[in-house]
């Protein structure tokens, strides 16, 4: 399962391979020389992800959160499953005081990404609550009764991505054509496209699903605009006419309708936001090798088709639109922000840094340490110029057995407020308790980016660590995973 490090896949050094800390600090320091970089890990109280912070007018005790991460688990009717259950039980024994949403949960069974993934509606709601009360158990059982953890929902269409069917084939709902990513998902016509009626449909789907929420005693939804799905998508839809696409008020429309709506329909519910706040032109494999390139431009036109994205150099970011996004979250008062990077289907060595690629991926084009630092300065651009709001961080388990080194200073240097981990979750889901306890970590719990978690799900199986939790790695589909890894990559 684990792959050879000699392979062409060690192009760039191993995090893992540095002998210390110096070592990592001089690599990390060539490709940013800014980001810093802690000599040890600091236990509470000293630490600064030991400072407290309000959030959702209560107090988390620390600076960790959980990314939300979903797991392809869930029954076919949008309940979750026992494995969906295990995976939220060992978020609350995380240590980390903000839960960001457990994961996407589909406000229409048609916006699901996978037939497995959960559903907000009245028929899945003890599920849900379920799902919130396991964390809280969890959390108790190993930390007593203070400081309970800040739990949110993730809401969520997966638009372009939907695959809602046991058939597991594309069901894309668009904002707008896509010359690039069309062809990807099946889109050959105008007939994927939500016309402005849907849309209106759609705004009221979200804003019954944080009525639920709210019922379920969530603290907070994530009104989703990250990773290429729908909401995301609406915001880079230039090209798109009528109400909610060309000016950027328009197509942050949506999002401004959702609020109303909740703050209308459930008052006193916090509502948060994860962004993919930038993005590129999708990348494929280059013909000649496995590395990721860009794809071309279509007839060397600017680039209108997304939102973050250089549009005279699409392969690189522009936070313009970006700062004026959370603008309008401040403005509507929305002080929790979450920001991302990219799409797991179209630039995922962007959207979650890793050194061996998912099956449906390629080679990383750059040290993804280099992809990590371009989340960290857009997060530190940003956060300096809102700095009454709070702000995540993503991507950033490629740090590996350096996560806390560097995410120490990123907290007392004012890059970001919050230090999410995604997939380090997976693998070792109290990392945050093991650094503000003993200073130290488990290095054999890390996470080494091998993609496992998502190449499963890519092969219609369920997601988890599988090289390093024995639970995945002793179920049958850790033999399916193994055989499909074998195949050849197309
Ligand atoms: C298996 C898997 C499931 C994920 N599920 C979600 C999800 O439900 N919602 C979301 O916003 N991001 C999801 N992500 C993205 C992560 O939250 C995170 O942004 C990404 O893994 C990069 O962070 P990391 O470097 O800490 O892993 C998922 C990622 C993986 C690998």
């Amino acid at each position: 399962m684990t792959p050879d490090p000699s392979s062409s896949y060690s192009r760039y050094t191993r995090v893992g391979s540095h002998r210390d800390v110096d070592s990592f600090r001089g690599h990390l320091h060539e490709l940013c020389p800014e980001v810093p970089v802690d000599n040890e890990i600091l236990r509470a109280p000293g630490s600064p992800l030991a400072k407290s912070l309000e959030i959702c007018g209560k107090i988390a005790s620390n600076r960790w959160m959980i990314q939300p991460m979903e797991g392809w688990d869930g029954a076919e009717d949008g309940n979750p499953g026992e494995l969906t259950l295990r995976r939220w039980r060992r978020f609350g024994i995380s240590g980390a005081q903000l839960i960001w949403g457990g994961e996407a949960v589909a406000v229409e069974a048609e916006g699901r990404a996978n037939p497995n993934q959960l559903v907000i509606a009245e028929h899945t709601l003890a599920g849900l609550e379920k799902l919130r009360e396991v964390l809280l158990e969890a959390h108790h059982d190993r930390f007593g009764s203070t400081s309970e953890p800040i739990a949110g929902l993730q809401l969520t269409h997966s638009g372009r991505f939907a695959r809602p069917g046991r058939d597991g084939a594309c069901r894309p709902r668009i904002a707008f054509r896509h010359p690039l990513l069309d062809a990807r998902v099946g889109v050959t016509d105008d007939s994927a496209i939500l016309d402005d009626s849907e849309v209106e449909d759609l705004i009221e789907s979200f804003i019954a699903g944080a009525v639920r929420a709210r019922e379920l005693g969530f603290d907070f939804v994530d009104i989703k605009h990250c990773h290429g799905y729908l909401l995301h998508e609406f915001l880079g839809a230039h090209t798109r006419p009528g109400p909610y696409g060309g000016s950027l008020e328009n197509r942050t429309r949506i999002l401004r309708e959702i609020v109303s709506g909740v703050r209308r329909e459930a008052p006193g519910l916090h509502v948060a936001v994860r962004v993919s706040i930038f993005d590129s032109i999708p990348f494929r494999q280059s013909g000649d090798g496995e590395e990721g390139v860009p794809e071309r431009c279509p007839e060397g036109e600017p680039y209108r088709l997304g939102f973050g994205v250089d549009m005279a150099n699409p392969a690189e970011q522009d936070l313009s639109e970006g700062h004026a996004f959370l603008a309008l979250l401040e403005e509507l008062d929305i002080r929790l922000v979450n920001l991302s990077g990219g799409s797991p289907y179209y630039n995922p060595h962007l959207q979650r840094p890793a050194l061996y690629p998912p099956s449906d991926g390629y080679l990383p084009p750059e040290d993804p340490l280099r992809s990590v630092a371009r989340h960290l300065h857009a997060t530190r651009t940003l956060k300096q110029k809102f700095p009454g709001m709070v702000v995540a961080g993503s991507a950033l388990s490629y740090l590996q057995e350096y996560l806390p080194h560097v995410a120490q200073g990123l907290v007392r240097d004012g890059w970001m407020d919050l230090v999410g981990i995604g997939r380090m979750a997976l693998s070792y889901p109290d990392l945050p308790a093991d650094t503000l306890e003993r200073g130290e970590l488990a290095r054999k719990r890390i996470c080494r980016t091998f993609s496992d978690c998502t190449t499963a799900p890519r092969g219609g199986l369920v997601s988890g660590c599988f090289p390093l939790d024995a639970a995945y790695g002793s179920l049958p589909e850790a033999e399916t995973l193994r055989k499909l890894k074998k195949k050849p990559r197309e």
